[in-house]
């Protein structure tokens, strides 16, 4: 396919990332995602062959490309928890037009050597999710057995590897971690590694999400601001989810995500690929478009390329915006099976 039609929604929005989760599966249960209670043996995760090959990923990325695609980020569940993943990155990388590739880990798996095979296989850089300093605030969070070293060891590992910028997720939740935003913003002020802090968001059913455990993004600025004054940074490039602040001393950037109080769908270009390849064009979203069914009855690039292009053009999708205390009860798809 060699046409290079580039689309855009019905606000006018075009098509510029593509989400790819690879595994639904995760070794974290942090409690705002994949709470223990509900992601325990009896869940149903997807099975070998419900997953996307790596050739049929590498397919649907370059129908993608064609429509205006340049950045693709890996999520998952945990991403690298998907066997021979380097594999993966080397042939997206090949795919034209593919500017920036991403990866979001909780950073558990990443050894010195995983790093160097993802780095040679053309990963450009690596966000790691981590929220808390502390042993016993990351345990109750993450719900895992080990403390923040091993974390803290991956975040070493990817500044080794050169998988720059390095950039960490903090989700803020009321009551779980506010008193951990100071000593994060601390750690990382200074040395090149850009913390970003997350509202606590509404994706899914599980997470028992209420507006009051929300900590704002209003509240995060002011709590840094006190101790690590901080200025308002122009944003790198238009459509950017997290929005940029600076040290004033000097020591660097943060950014803050505020889907829930700012929400930011107006500049959405973002279109998400389920490991089971099904296509949502919203992170909270209900149904997808299955395309792996598509492909595996033998349809053509062409014809998966004007079913995207159909459901772009037709996306009228602004949840953040328009959320009520109906839409935050609907039945959403799990950010571990959309990826984050
Ligand atoms: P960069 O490419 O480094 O700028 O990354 P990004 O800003 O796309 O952010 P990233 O993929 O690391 O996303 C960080 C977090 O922001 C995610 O884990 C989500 O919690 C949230 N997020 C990302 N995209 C969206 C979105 O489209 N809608 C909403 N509501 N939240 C999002
Ligand atoms: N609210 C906000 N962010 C979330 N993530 C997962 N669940 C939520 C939620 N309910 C984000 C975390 C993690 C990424 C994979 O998804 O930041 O870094
Ligand atoms: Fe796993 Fe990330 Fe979800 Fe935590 S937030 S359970 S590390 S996918
Ligand atoms: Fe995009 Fe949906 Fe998030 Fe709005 S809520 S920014 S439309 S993914």
């Amino acid at each position: 396919m060699e046409t290079n039609t580039h689309i855009l929604d019905t606000l006018s929005r075009p098509i510029r990332d593509l989400r790819i989760s690879v595994t639904d599966r995760c070794n974290f249960r942090c409690t705002y995602c994949m709470p223990k209670e509900v992601f325990n043996s009896d869940y149903k995760f997807l099975r070998r062959d419900d997953l996307l090959s790596f050739e049929e990923i590498t397919r649907i990325s370059k129908v993608f490309s064609c429509l205006g695609v340049k950045k693709i980020r890996l999520t998952g569940g945990e991403p690298l928890l998907r066997k021979k993943l380097p594999i993966l990155i080397e042939q997206l990388a090949n795919v034209n037009g593919i500017e920036d590739i991403s990866l979001t880990t909780n950073g558990v798996l990443l050894t010195k050597e995983v790093a160097q095979q993802l780095k040679d296989a053309g990963l450009k850089r690596i966000t790691i999710s981590l929220d808390a300093l502390d042993d016993e605030t990351f345990k109750a969070i993450s719900d895992v057995k080990f403390g923040v070293e091993k974390v803290l060891k991956a975040i070493d590992v990817a500044l080794a590897a050169d998988l720059l910028p390095v950039k960490i997720n903090m989700v803020v939740k009321r009551g779980d971690n506010e008193h951990s935003i100071i000593p994060m913003a601390k750690h990382f002020h200074g040395s090149g590694i850009i913390l970003r802090l997350i509202e606590f968001m509404d994706v899914g059913s599980t997470n028992h999400w209420q507006m009051d455990d929300v900590f704002t993004a209003k509240e995060i600025v002011e709590v840094i601001n006190q101790e690590l004054p901080i200025e308002p940074a122009e944003a790198n490039y238009h459509g950017e989810v997290a929005k940029r602040w600076q040290y004033k001393d000097g020591g660097g950037e943060i950014g803050i995500i505020s889907s829930v109080t700012q929400p930011f769908c107006q500049s959405c270009t973002r279109a998400r690929l389920s490991a089971e390849g099904k296509l949502y064009t919203c992170l909270f979203a209900t149904q997808g478009k299955d395309l792996r069914h598509l492909i595996r009855e033998g349809a053509n690039d062409e014809h998966i390329s004007d079913v995207v292009s159909a459901i772009w053009k037709k996306r009228t999708d602004r949840y953040s915006e328009q959320r009520t205390s109906e839409t935050v009860l609907l039945p959403k798809v799990e950010m571990s099976y959309i990826g984050g």
